[in-house]
Order: structure tokens, then sequence, then C-alpha cells
């Protein structure tokens, strides 16, 4: 039975999570909008436990509503080719493809040395905040064709269904470009940068390519997993290390707004992974991963990371004689592990070797 009081949770967890995740696409330097934000984000901490908690409350939550995975699938009432889109992003705007639109995707990936997919989070949109911050920099190096998945119908409104949405929108995904590669294109050309919401729509395309095509992609950078209704569930459900060859992850908001674990095979957190020197709000501790990898693009050398057990033995010094990886567009495969650094609180915001420890 569920009582008037679980209704009323229900209802206001909603409210808060909407509101307050609505604030990640809107950058922290718009201050009109703070207040709000502000007043949201300082309730975060006390829904948080609800829906961190992850597989549990979060599905019982959804469950209730008749948005899980398994109802939803069961409903069937998407057609997912109307609300998807990808489009492929050029210095002169955005062109939209429909995700029937293999063949003609093959035409355009043929002469690519590396196909870039990036994938906007929550609120966000293929041209919104992320994407402009990425795309411009990528498309400055020619080895690069950059898209941009578009789920922004369907990954908005409210928190719980855009995270079901999300694993739908990777499942299309991973169709999608297991018919591009079933047409002749090579999997370890296509790497996957997705943020918050994003990083798992990639992780869950990266698993079905692997199932349909027993082939995996070459990379998919994770730029804060979205943490609250991921924690504690299996890897199918979400990002996980063998999505693709290499997997990066960038932490900037872990354990709030952002996944805490290590789910990759190079976790990344810098300043401790949690909270970001300049920023106020959660939301601008979120987005903190996406920023400093657009740095790290036209930059590869700002963000020299230190292996490293824990944040607190970084900060002591303990980890000064272990290895140094890059953090960002060029982080590689090598010596995969745990590994901090430190920032500056705005851009540029790296901070070379004095950065490492
Ligand atoms: C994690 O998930 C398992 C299985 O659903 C559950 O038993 C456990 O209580 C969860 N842990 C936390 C911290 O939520
Ligand atoms: C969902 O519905 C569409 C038609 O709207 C149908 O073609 C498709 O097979 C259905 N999928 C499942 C899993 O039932
Ligand atoms: C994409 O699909 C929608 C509906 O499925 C259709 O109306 C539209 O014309 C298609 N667009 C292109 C460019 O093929
Ligand atoms: C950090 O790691 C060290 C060594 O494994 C351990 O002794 C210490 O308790 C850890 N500290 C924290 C805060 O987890």
């Amino acid at each position: 039975m569920i009582s008037l009081q679980h209704l009323e949770l229900i209802y206001i967890t909603k409210c808060l999570l909407l509101v307050s995740l609505y604030a990640a696409s809107i950058p922290h330097t718009v201050p009109a909008k703070f207040t709000l934000s502000n007043f949201f984000d300082s309730t975060l901490s006390m829904i948080h436990p609800l829906v961190s908690a992850g597989s549990d409350r979060c599905e019982s939550l959804k469950s209730f509503l008749g948005i899980t995975y398994e109802q939803m699938q069961v409903k069937n009432k998407t057609n997912w080719y109307d609300v998807l889109n990808i489009d492929l992003v050029t210095k002169n705007g955005n062109i939209k493809y429909n995700l029937t639109a293999t063949r003609r995707m093959n035409r355009l990936m043929a002469r690519a040395q590396t196909i870039v997919i990036l994938i906007h989070g929550f609120m966000e949109s293929s041209d919104g905040w992320m994407v402009n911050a990425l795309a411009p920099e990528l498309l400055k190096k020619s080895v690069y064709k950059v898209f941009a998945l578009d789920g922004r119908k369907i990954i908005n409104l409210e928190y719980f269904s855009s995270s079901t949405n999300a694993r739908f929108m990777g499942e299309m995904l991973g169709s999608f470009l297991s018919d591009v590669i079933k047409n002749g294109e090579d999997p370890s050309k296509i790497y996957i940068i997705g943020h918050s919401l994003g990083s798992h729509i990639a992780g869950i395309a990266g698993k079905k390519v692997y199932e349909v095509t027993g082939k995996r992609i070459s990379r998919i950078t994770a730029l804060d997993p979205a943490g609250p209704c991921f924690s504690n569930i299996t890897d199918s459900g979400r990002l996980a290390r063998t999505d693709a060859e290499y997997v990066d992850v960038i932490h900037s908001n872990a354990g709030i707004l952002g996944l805490k674990a290590p789910v990759g095979h190079k976790d990344f957190y810098p300043n401790g992974g949690v909270i970001q020197p300049g920023c106020y709000l959660s939301i601008c501790d979120h987005s903190r991963a996406w920023e400093l990898f657009a740095e790290s693009i036209a930059s590869p050398k700002h963000f020299p990371a230190r292996k490293c057990e824990n944040w607190t033995m970084f900060g002591e010094g303990r980890c000064s004689k272990n290895e140094i990886s890059y953090m960002g567009l060029e982080s590689d495969s090598s010596s995969p592990g745990v590994y901090f650094l430190t920032t500056k609180n705005s851009a540029p915001f790296g901070m070379g070797s004095a950065g490492s420890g």
C-alpha cells in the first residue's frame, strides 16, 4: 500500500530532482538563474540519500510511477525514431539525421580518421553547453568527424523517466552503430564522449555494439557519469569498463550528481572528484568535467594526474613517486587505475606538473 506520505514524498522528490538537475543546462556564469537553483541545490543533499541508494529506492519509486525499464518496454509507447536524432556537427551548424539513415552515415563517416559522437546530459541537447564547449575544439583538428546524439525530447522534464529513457537511447544508438559497422565501418574509429546521463547512454551503446557485432568501439570518455539511480546497480544498466576498448572517466561531483565508484579503465578525480574549486553549486561541479575535458583538447599537457589510492594519500604527497597519466583527450589505456590531480578555480584550469602532487 502506498500511503499519502509516500505520495507526498514521491511528488517532492520529483519536483526537487527536476529543478535541481534542470540547472545542469544552465551555465554557472548566468547569475540570474542562480537564486532558484541555489535553493534547490541546497536541498539536493537531503533528497540525495533517496536516489543515491541506487537500485532499491530509485527502482521502487520508478516502479510506482510505471517508468522502470521493464515497464516501459512492455508499454512500448515511444517511437524512438521520432524522438531521437543524430546530428553531424559542422563549423556552420548541425545537420540532423534520423537513426534510420545508416547508409548515409556510412558515407559521411567513410573518410574520417576518428568519429566522435558527443552525448549530452539531462536537460541538454545536441547544440547545448557541453556540445558547444567540445565540438568547436575538436573540429579544429582535421582527424575528427563530430556527431552529436540529440535526445532533448526524452531526457528532460523529470529525472526518473529520463534515467530510464537513457537506457533506451543507448540501445538505439548501439543498434544504429552496429548497422553502420555491419555496412563496413571500422569500430576502432568510433569514440563516444558522454556527459552525465550521456555517459550511461554511451556505455549502453557500447554494450549493444559488442552484443550485436562481437566488436568493441575504441573508446568511451565519461564526463561525470550520472550518479542518481545509477549507483549500486548492475553493469547491464550503466556504463562499465567492458563497454569499449578503453573507458576513461572524469569524476567531478562524485557521490552527488555523479557516480562515486571507479567504473572505467582509468578514473580521474580532479580536486578529489567531489567539489571543484570556484564552484558553489553541485551543477557547477558536475559541469566541470566537460570544462576540463574541453580545455584538454587544445592543451593536452594541462592535466597530468598521479596514480594514487585516495585523495588523502595524494594530498599528503605519499604518491609523488607514482606514475603520471594525462587526463583528457590525450588519455591512453596504459597503466589503468585511479588518478588524482588539482586544478585552478577558473579557466585555464590546468596547472601542469604543479597539479599532479
Ligand atoms: C545495493 O544493492 C543491493 C542489491 O539491490 C542492496 O541489497 C544493497 O542494500 C544496496 N546498497 C546500497 C548502499 O544501497
Ligand atoms: C513496439 O511497437 C512497434 C510498433 O509500434 C513494433 O513494431 C515493435 O515490434 C514493438 N516492440 C516490442 C518489443 O514489442
Ligand atoms: C525522420 O523521420 C521522421 C519520422 O520518423 C520523418 O518524418 C522525417 O521526414 C525523417 N527525416 C529525414 C531527414 O529522413
Ligand atoms: C587511503 O588509502 C590508504 C592506503 O590504502 C588507507 O590506509 C587509508 O585509510 C585510505 N584513506 C581513506 C580516507 O580512504
